[in-house]
Formats: structure tokens, sequence, C-alpha cells
């Protein structure tokens, strides 16, 4: 599996600095609220980890599942339900927590469907930004790092559902998918 990687863009320990900073920083503007973390499965489920320890006030915390429609590379922009939060979320201030936003399309939809059921707030925090990706404008309000239109796996991210174990973040080589695109 290693000999499809062609460098390591962010190493596990700046990952870590980095959650920490942001834990703080959640820690600090969420004083008082009903916070609840919503992890977007299955990427970012060990972000979701990392950052729930350096969150140092009460909170729960629920998963989503989502699939966009089409090919493992692209998304189409259409997002289906696979598994939904267990219960409801009126009052509560949300903290969607992602591992990379792409295209925006995954979070569009989820940002203004939970907001639909009443939910009192609705944010959104993620490890990474492909901004050149973007198809559609989402307001992020907590950001780990800015990374350039490549093909990333680790820390949660995965290629055909592979490599979501690496520590570190990742760029693939390009053999590794050229066949599919
Ligand atoms: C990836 C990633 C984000 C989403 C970003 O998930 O984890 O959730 O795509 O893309 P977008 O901004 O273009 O919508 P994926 O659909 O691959 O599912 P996974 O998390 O289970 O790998
Ligand atoms: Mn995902
Ligand atoms: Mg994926």
């Amino acid at each position: 599996m290693k000999h499809n990687i062609k460098e390591v863009l962010v190493t596990y320990e700046n990952i870590q600095a980095k959650v920490e900073e942001m834990g703080k920083e959640i820690t600090k503007d969420y004083q008082g609220k009903d916070l609840m973390l919503v992890g977007v499965l299955k990427g970012a489920f060990m972000f979701l980890g990392d950052l729930a320890k350096n969150i140092e006030i009460p909170l729960t915390i629920d998963f989503m599942a989502v699939s966009s429609y089409g090919n493992s590379t692209e998304s189409s922009g259409v997002v289906r339900i696979l598994k939904d939060l267990e219960g409801g979320i009126e009052g509560k201030d949300i903290l969607l927590v992602e591992d990379i936003i792409d295209t925006g399309l995954t979070l569009n939809y989820l940002v203004n469907n939970l907001k639909s059921r009443g939910a009192k707030s609705v944010k959104i925090c993620t490890l990474l930004d492909k901004p050149e990706r973007r198809l559609v404008n989402v307001e992020i309000a907590y950001k780990g790092f800015d990374i350039p239109d490549e093909f990333v796996v680790g820390y949660g991210i995965d290629f055909a559902e592979g490599y979501r174990n690496l520590k570190d973040i990742c760029i693939l080589k390009e053999e590794a998918y050229s066949h599919i695109l």
C-alpha cells in the first residue's frame, strides 16, 4: 500500500498541532452552548476523534453518512442520506465535522438539511479545504489546512475505501488511480 504514496502532504504531528488549536478555539466559542459534533462518515471519523479530545466543554456526538451519486472521484451534487442522526436537533448548536471540502456539495446539502430541522446554529469545521475545486460556496467556521488540487488519502480519507488508516495525509501516486479517470 505505501508504495502508492507519492509524498506526505501533512504529517500526523502537524495535524495534531492544528487540531489542538482548533479545539481550543471551539472550546472558547461554544462556552454555555448545547454543542453537538456531527461527523460525516466515513472520512471524518479520525479527525472527529482527535478534535473531540481537544474540546474541553460538554458536548454530544453523532454521525451522518451520505453518498453522492456518481463515480468515486467526482461529486455529482445529488446527496443521499445513508445513515441519519439518532435524534432531533432542535435548539442544538451543531458543528459539522468534515475531513475535506472539495466541491462543497456535500456540506452545502448537510448545512441546509440540518438547519431545516430546527438546529439553533449549524457551522462547519473541516480539516482540509481544496478551494480550487469549489462548485458551491460554503461558509467555513474552522479550517485546518488549504491544500492544492491533488488526490489525497490518509487520516480517514480514502481512495476506493483504502488508505483511511494512514496517520499522515498523503498524495497518491497517479498510477494508483489513473485507470479509473
Ligand atoms: C468525501 C469527503 C467529503 C466529501 C467532499 O467523502 O470525505 O465528505 O467527499 O466532497 P464534496 O465537497 O465534493 O462534496 P466521500 O463521499 O468520498 O465518502 P467517505 O467520507 O465515506 O469517503
Ligand atoms: Mn466524506
Ligand atoms: Mg471517499
